[in-house]
């Protein structure tokens, strides 16, 4: 039980004991008197009876060892992406001092992740929204609060996918990870109206240049890669179940081999894994 003794009311007003526990315990963490303490969870509750998503009421989410900020500038980072990371690493795992690019990095969650999981990794993350990479950056100082060193092991560049990666890592990145928005415009309309509360443009994407709805950052992402890869090295995309055929023959064409797909813990295919070959 919490502090004050008030999540039994806050439950019956959420409808959720587990969401009524974590608003309390979220307001009472920052600390005060029990006036200003009872006037954030009132506020907290509000919001989320208001449709705004737990993870943005609560202001953080934890994404595999780290405790994210999260608002309203970027993607609340997903179950489904921690897979994604797990792939990432596991293709460099025999690599030292792996080069890795992410791209799309919205909260930071997955350049962050590796950047921990990886002490010996140089990690540049990119994202087209400035909104996006400031909320990166506070989750950078703060991840670096407890694995010291990493802030000087992750560079955030604003623009758009490679664009603002340096000329000198061309040729030498050992690793493009990228979770890049993936659902088209009608799917958008379709969604829940919580989801839609997220960033638009961390979301939604154009087809692809072979018409399949929501490809276009997908395809910006393995056709972009090439220039930028050592050899071997891999190149990790997230996208959506039905994207998979389209995204596999794109990484074929492209010259990645082998290709091969990852599932989520629910089973569905959800990533793309391509290899650039030995020179
Ligand atoms: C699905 S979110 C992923 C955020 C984060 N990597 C995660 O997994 O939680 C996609 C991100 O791609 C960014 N983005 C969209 N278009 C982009 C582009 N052309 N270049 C770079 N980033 C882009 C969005 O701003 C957003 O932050």
């Amino acid at each position: 039980m919490t502090g004050y003794g008030w999540e039994r009311e806050v439950a019956a007003r959420l409808g959720s004991s587990v969401e009524a526990r974590w608003v309390v315990e979220q307001a009472e963490a920052t600390g005060g008197g029990e006036g200003s303490v009872r006037a954030r969870v009132d506020r907290l509750v509000d919001a989320r009876l208001g449709g705004e998503p737990l993870q943005y009421v609560l202001g953080e989410w934890s994404f595999r060892s780290l405790e994210l900020s999260v608002d309203r500038r970027a993607l609340i980072p997903r179950p489904e992406t921690e897979q994604v990371v797990e792939a990432a690493l596991a293709e460099v795992h025999p690599v030292r001092d792996p080069v890795v690019v992410d791209l799309g990095t919205g909260s930071g969650a997955v350049a962050l992740s590796i950047a921990t999981e990886r002490p010996d990794a140089l990690v540049w993350a990119t994202d087209v929204d400035p909104e996006a990479l400031a909320l990166a950056g506070e989750n950078l100082e703060r991840v670096d609060r407890d694995t010291p060193g990493v802030v000087r092991r992750v560079r955030l560049l604003g623009g758009s996918w490679f664009d603002p990666l340096p000329v000198e890592l061309a040729g030498r990145v050992d690793l493009v990870v990228s979770n890049p928005p993936y659902v088209s415009e009608a799917e958008w309309g379709r969604l829940d109206p919580e989801v839609r509360r997220e960033p638009v443009g961390a979301l939604v994407a154009g087809a692809g240049s072979d018409g399949t709805p929501g490809l276009a950052g997908v395809e910006a992402v393995l056709c972009g890669a090439g220039r930028w890869l050592a050899r071997p090295a891999a190149v990790v995309v997230e996208m959506a179940p039905h994207q998979i055929g389209a995204a596999t023959a794109l990484a074929r064409r492209v010259g990645l081999d082998p290709v091969r797909i990852v599932k989520d813990l629910a089973g569905r295919e959800r990533a793309v894994v391509g290899r650039s070959g030995p020179p």
